[in-house]
């Protein structure tokens, strides 16, 4: 362990390790930050860290001189039917795992990050915080928005990275920065996926083997519409075929534009958001891919 709790000279590139510092308040990170020379970027993460987050970490590692790592469960993108209390926590096991990886843990309580809760002013997300996997959990999206941008001023990075699957917080969040005119980068990063293709996800620990070979159907989905492209509509007919097909209780299956979340027309040019979410035995599993479209 290299955890420590005093300055340290920041190291740039990948490969090399850095002394990791725990700290809890908002005046630490204030301090940490305004002592980083250099390019700063910032992983935003509610801890159980797990493959993905640590493919988040290499990629900000690769951009930046400094990485702040944030692991904050946010009572705000929780829903009155959702267990905050329960979600689970491990500080001990997330440090193991980016220790020597990052430079900072921010780490902070809820009564430090909301001393008032819930706090007078906050950030929505709009009607595309309403749709897709916002249909089904009412404010979520409102308070990541929130949370994003409290943990944006607070860090100040140059650049922030977040994973491609959870499609609709990415765009949420890249429209949150182009509205706001917040002055950071933000990086998509690549689904991980098992050999298989199947998305890696912490859900995917509830599956059966039977369930893991059922899954497929989601990563076969995303490389038939992948193969369609440039077409919109056949990105579209791939989509129908797999629900057709209902190897899974899709929940949708749908060509967006990245920009609006709203379906595309058959004469969309440009980037095309295809977004999945089914059911395979009770566990809700996402996938995502971006196509471009340049052709009728
Ligand atoms: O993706 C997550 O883990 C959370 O939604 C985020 C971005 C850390 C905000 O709490």
């Amino acid at each position: 362990m290299t955890l420590d709790s005093g300055s340290h000279e920041p190291q740039h590139g990948a490969d090399q390790r850095r002394a990791t510092t725990l700290i809890s308040t908002k005046a630490e990170l204030r301090e940490h930050r305004a002592a980083m020379t250099g390019t700063v970027a910032a992983v935003f993460t509610m801890g159980s860290l797990h493959a993905g987050h640590l493919a988040l970490v290499q990629r900000a590692r690769g951009l930046a001189d400094h990485v702040i790592l944030t692991d904050f469960v946010n009572p705000l993108q929780f829903g009155p039917g959702e267990d905050f209390e329960a979600y689970p926590r491990d500080l001990d096991a997330d440090l193991a795992l980016v220790d020597g990886l990052v430079d900072v843990v921010f780490a902070p309580s809820v009564q430090e990050m909301y001393p008032v809760l819930p706090p007078t002013v906050s950030v929505t997300a709009g009607r595309a915080g309403t749709i897709l996997e916002g249909a089904a959990r009412p404010g979520h999206f409102d308070g990541v928005v929130t949370v994003v941008a409290k943990l944006l001023q607070l860090t100040a990075p140059d650049l922030s990275v977040f994973g491609r699957k959870d499609a609709q917080q990415l765009a949420i969040i890249q429209r949150l920065v182009a509205d706001l005119d917040l002055p950071v980068r933000i990086e998509p990063v690549e689904i991980q996926r098992e050999p298989t293709g199947l998305a890696r996800s912490s859900r995917n620990a509830y599956l059966s083997p039977e369930g893991r070979d059922q899954a497929l159907a989601l990563s076969r989905t995303i490389s038939a519409a992948l193969a369609a492209a440039p077409s919109v509509a056949g990105i579209r007919a791939a989509l129908a075929q797999a629900v057709d097909r209902a190897e899974i209780e899709w929940d949708y299956a749908l060509a967006l534009d990245p920009g609006t979340l709203e379906q595309v027309g058959q004469d969309h040019r440009g980037e095309v958001l295809v977004v999945l979410a089914g059911r395979v035995e009770g566990t809700r599993l996402l996938d995502a891919a971006v196509a471009v479209a340049t052709a009728p």
